[in-house]
């Protein structure tokens, strides 16, 4: 079992996901950095668990916390084809430390190009999770609150457990959601649901999430892991090559007039049957 991401192991592609190109691995954070951050990482083969790891905080989040998280996602290895996101303790995460506020980093807005630079470096914490190459997971218990609930929403699926509360707390404390959330509950819950949950920052319990689209399972909080599981070789069993390019297809089709969809289909299914029935074809 590897339990740390190395640059060499980076090197290495074992599987058809080998076959979809893929930037050079960055650095991998140090376990100093990962501790500084509030992290974990465990690298196992096709799966990277990322674990908040802040227990005595609830997993509240500082501006090295989602630093460490674009390093990670940076530096992941290209064996990787699910990224798992969990939270140690009672809860998932309670949002930003609201300590990080009256911290010395915090930009007060004066200077609007360098705040601008300074959110979108955080952004990056969360963005890469959309990247065609994996598929990541939230596995959400206790509370996923601001910036905990927008990772969640950065993820391509969430499993909650029965107790999981989201709350998109923001609004409540003065601010705009800024953590690349707005995005994902719009598309899963349209505009006015979107409006009345950040405008009353109300909690939205497990089952709630589940009927408005926010998770795609709920289970008893002792069997989170075990659903996890599950859904983690149920992704696995799907040939890799083929998992990328739908990934690709599915996240753009929002955007995309029905003629560029129908376009992009038969983009990615040229580069399929080439791989499957090509010249080139991959030995697996
Ligand atoms: N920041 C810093 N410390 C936090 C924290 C946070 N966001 N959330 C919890 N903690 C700390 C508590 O202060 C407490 O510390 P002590 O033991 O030293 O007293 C410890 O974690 C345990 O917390 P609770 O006793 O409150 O635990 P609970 O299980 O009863 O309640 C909770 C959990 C509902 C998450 C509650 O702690 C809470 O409401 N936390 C604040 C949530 C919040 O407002 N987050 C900010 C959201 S906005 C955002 O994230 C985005 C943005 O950029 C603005």
């Amino acid at each position: 079992r590897d339990t740390a991401v190395t640059a060499e192991g980076g090197r290495h592609m074992t599987d058809a996901s080998a076959q979809e190109p893929r930037p050079e691995p960055a650095t991998p954070p140090d376990e100093a950095e990962l501790a500084e951050a509030g992290l974990l990482l465990e690298v196992d083969g096709a799966v990277a668990t990322v674990t908040l790891n802040r227990p005595e905080r609830r997993n509240a989040m500082t501006f090295a916390t989602w630093r460490g998280l674009a390093r990670i996602g940076r530096s992941l290895p290209p064996q990787v084809r699910v990224v798992v996101l969990r939270g140690a303790g009672p809860s998932f995460s309670a949002g930003i430390d609201l300590g990080m506020f009256s911290g010395g980093e915090q930009p007060d807005g004066s200077d609007p190009e360098a705040t601008d630079r300074f959110i979108a470096e955080l952004q990056e914490g969360y963005t890469w999770l959309r990247r065609p190459e994996i598929v990541t997971i939230a596995a959400v218990h206790g509370h996923a609150i601001g910036g905990g609930f927008q990772l969640a929403l950065a993820c391509d699926l969430r499993v909650a457990a029965d107790d999981a509360v989201f709350c998109m707390k923001e609004p409540a404390l003065g601010l705009v959601p800024d953590l690349t959330g707005t995005k994902p509950l719009v598309e899963i819950v349209g505009v006015p649901r979107a409006l009345e949950l950040c405008l009353t920052a109300r909690n939205v319990p497990a089952e709630e999430a589940a009927r408005l689209g926010i998770a795609e399972i709920v289970t008893p909080r002792d069997r989170l892991d075990e659903a996890v599981r599950g859904l983690v070789d149920s992704l696995l069993a799907v040939n890799a090559g083929a998992a990328v390019a739908t990934k690709r297809l599915l996240w753009q089709a929002p955007g995309n007039t029905l003629e560029e969809q129908c376009a992009a289909e038969r983009r990615e299914q040229i580069g399929r049957l080439r791989e499957m029935f090509g010249a080139g074809r991959s030995a697996t």
